[in-house]
């Protein structure tokens, strides 16, 4: 069974510790998708994973086995990269191949394992072309073909759709999560984009600043973010952040509105609420004062402050709406869909 258990793992370069002690089991043919801002430690997770990079401390296991001190080649693990390295001078056949020939596979059966990954992609008619030939879509295709063929325990991609443009990044998208359905491969999949994380993962985990700030599924991670990164990361618009005084379940924002809440903080907190969910009203408590209405087709982004504070606030309204600057929106912020976080950690409070 290809489950992988991340237990306490730390990484440090020098001195300095970029990942802190990181925990996550995930199941047998599992999608897990790792997400955060550039430079929060995603890649270095997973090359420690690929054996690409060695383990300071803790322990990285797939099934029963710890794998810290195996070779690379010895995992059982495939990876698709951002750049596809693929070889310019072989053909897209041979690229396939290459990795099952220098493992000294029989002929008959290199020739079965990459005519099946051609159709699977259907990439078939591409075997004779050179690398240079072929779109990037193609070339991603590829990439993952001389993953697939190896018939591997573990898929790794590291920001495998990062060079493609924005359409063919969806339509890949949509086939790397129906491959990996369909193969039932164990798979780990880090990406910076929230959009890409919340519709490939079975579950995602955010990583902030090397730290694991929840590990989800996608419903939970936008349902109930577990702290003021994870609410803010995930999400488009972003979640607005007001900064609220609790008591006996009230909220006071700081122009002096009062909304009502189910919290049982007290003191200083942090009120979140998605854009989607502010409720136009006539006489709803929060006041926008509109600043510039983002007319995106399906919906309008209402850009403002609350009125008379300099405090940004978004709403996002089903539609076309006829909003100039100046206007004044009112807006009810129902208590089921407020998030409640501790003004000093930033985590949620229930
Ligand atoms: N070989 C290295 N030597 C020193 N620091 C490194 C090395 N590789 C990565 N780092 C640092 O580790 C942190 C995480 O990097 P990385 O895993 O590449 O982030 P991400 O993939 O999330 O953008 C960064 O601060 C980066 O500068
Ligand atoms: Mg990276």
């Amino acid at each position: 069974m290809a489950s992988i258990t991340l237990d306490s793992l730390t990484k440090s370069y020098g001195q300095t510790e970029v990942l802190h002690h990181i925990q996550g089991e995930i199941q047998h043919g599992e999608f897990i998708v790792i997400v955060g801002p550039s430079g929060c430690g995603k890649s270095t997770l997973l090359r420690m994973v690929a054996g690409l990079e060695t383990v300071t401390s803790g322990q990285v296991s797939i099934g029963d086995k710890v794998i810290n001190d195996l070779e690379p080649a010895d995992r059982d693990i495939a990876m698709v990269f951002q750049n596809y390295a693929l070889y310019p001078h072989m053909s897209v056949e041979q690229n396939m191949a290459y990795g099952l020939k220098i493992r000294k596979f029989p002929k008959a059966e290199i020739k079965r394992r990459v005519e099946q990954a051609a159709d699977i992609l259907e990439i078939r008619d591409y075997l004779k072309r050179k690398p240079r030939q072929l779109s990037g879509g193609q070339r991603q295709r590829v990439a993952m073909g001389r993953a697939i063929v190896r018939d591997p325990q573990v898929f790794l991609f590291d920001e495998p759709l990062s060079n493609l443009d924005a359409k063919l990044r969806v339509q890949m998208r949509l086939e790397i999560r129906k491959l990996q359905r369909r193969l039932g491969v164990t798979s780990i999949y880090v990406t910076h984009d929230q959009v890409e994380a919340m519709t490939l993962g079975d579950r995602l985990m955010v990583l902030n600043g090397g730290y694991v700030e929840q590990f989800g599924t996608p419903i939970e991670v936008y349902e109930k973010p577990a702290s003021v990164f994870v609410a803010g990361f995930i999400g488009s618009p972003s979640m607005n952040f007001i900064s609220a005084q609790a008591s006996k379940g009230q909220l006071t924002l700081p122009d002096g509105t009062t909304l009502a809440s189910n919290t049982s903080a007290n003191g200083p907190v942090t009120l979140g609420m998605r854009p989607e969910h502010l409720k136009q009203h006539g006489s709803g408590p929060i006041q926008l004062e509109v600043d510039l209405p983002e007319q995106l087709g399906a919906t309008t982004l209402v850009h403002g402050r609350i009125s008379g504070t300099e405090l940004p606030i978004t709403a996002s309204l089903n539609g076309i709406h006829a909003a100039s600057s100046g206007d004044v929106l009112r807006f009810d912020a129902p208590v089921e869909q407020m998030h409640i976080f501790d003004a000093q950690t930033g985590k949620r409070i229930e």
